[in-house]
């Protein structure tokens, strides 16, 4: 069996897909340099998984964190520029002073060691992510240490707290508290020359790819040098009523650039909770899409929800993609459960919460 790219796994994102589920499907229907899109990218699965296999790969994702872990696999720099860069940002680091208000919050001081803070805000201060390809692949292994089951692990900076969300303020201090869990003192800058040298003990893959931050419904203007050549949609949009990426993930957002405490509905990821509302944003987002298509493109899209069934999921894609002027046809369609890491994720939902459905439609 093929050893799992260790890209892959620098941080987790919600309602990820396996990259056994795109490999699949880029295998079964692209051939080597053929463009393949997600515009929905997340942790950059369909990106990183169609270059390892050969593929051109594009996507955006209106989520900061979705878009920096996108682009560093995207366009990963090479282990020694990350090094270099590493080394340079901690010399510097050293005579660091900060007054952030976070040195004086009960959250970050019971989240962080003073010290760890100091680094990680000194970070935050200087990586230049949405520019550099060096310090956006830096951000993104800073992302996957940020928060952790530090009792277990070394290799992540925060107290205890789950990896895959960040749980919210007054919670996780009265959480700590009640279980006397204090900071650990963890070197930001170690932490991160180990999670470098470990991630690229994979090879580069040889082609690079193009994501953007911004929204699906401009995709066709983001990506437009794409226009008409994209043979393979591999996608996962938000489901109804699942949750909120931005507060889910407010932690990691903070890092790069965002509030200090989550606020609920900042997000532009259009979480419906309304059933037209939800199938007019498809529609819209089908819309950005469509340009980019060349004749005959598949589109493969997993889809859950805690209020749609298969018939209704499948009749709403239709119907959303059949709003783009252009005509698709179910070819294929299966149903997954969910797997435990993600199960918790939907776990106030109702039965058909469980399930996710994978769908394969051609431009007829
Ligand atoms: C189900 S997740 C995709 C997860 C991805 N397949 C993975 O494996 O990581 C849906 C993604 O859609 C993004 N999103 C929501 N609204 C969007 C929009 N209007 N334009 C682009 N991306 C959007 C969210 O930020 C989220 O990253």
């Amino acid at each position: 069996m093929m050893e799992r790219h260790r890209f892959h796994s620098i941080c987790p994102y919600f309602a990820m897909f396996p990259e056994a589920f795109v490999r699949r499907n880029v295998l079964a229907w692209s051939k080597r340099d053929d463009v393949v899109l997600d515009p929905f990218s997340g942790r950059g699965t369909t990106i990183f998984e169609s270059l390892v296999n050969g593929r051109v790969a594009i996507g955006c994702d209106t989520n900061p964190v979705a878009a920096c872990l996108s682009k560093a696999k995207a366009d990963p720099p090479k282990l020694k520029s990350v090094m270099v860069r590493l080394a340079e940002l901690e010399k510097q680091s050293i005579r660091f002073k900060s007054k952030a208000p976070e040195t004086k919050d009960e959250f970050f001081s019971y989240c962080f060691h003073e010290e760890t803070l100091r680094q990680l805000l000194f970070l935050m201060k200087r990586l230049e992510w949405r520019t550099s390809n060096v310090d956006c692949f830096i951000a993104a292994l800073a992302l996957g240490c940020l928060h952790g089951e530090s009792h277990r692990t070394e290799a992540c900076f925060s107290n205890r707290m789950p990896r895959t969300i960040s749980t919210k303020p007054a919670y996780s201090v009265r959480w700590w508290q009640k279980n006397e869990c204090l900071p650990p003192k963890r070197d930001v800058f170690a932490i991160l020359n180990t999670a470098a040298q470990y991630r690229y003990v994979s090879p580069l893959p040889s082609l690079k790819g193009k994501v953007v931050e911004g929204d699906v419904r401009k995709a066709s203007s983001m990506l437009r040098s794409y226009k008409e050549k994209v043979k393979l949609v591999i996608t996962s949009p938000p489901y109804l009523d699942i949750t909120d990426y931005h507060e889910d993930q407010w932690l990691r957002l903070w890092f790069l650039g965002g509030p200090m405490k989550p606020i609920s509905g900042q997000g532009k990821d259009d979480r419906h909770r309304i059933v037209e509302g939800y199938w007019q944003f498809l529609s819209e987002a089908w819309q950005g899409v469509a340009p980019l298509l060349q004749d005959s493109a598949q589109v493969v899209i997993r889809i859950g929800g805690t209020r749609l069934g298969a018939d209704e999921l499948r009749a709403g894609l239709l119907a959303s993609l059949d709003s783009t002027g252009y005509r698709f046809k179910l070819q294929e369609y299966k149903q997954s459960d969910i797997k435990n890491g993600q199960k918790r994720i939907f776990s106030s939902g109702p039965s058909k919460a469980g399930t996710e459905h994978d769908f394969r439609f051609q431009m007829a």
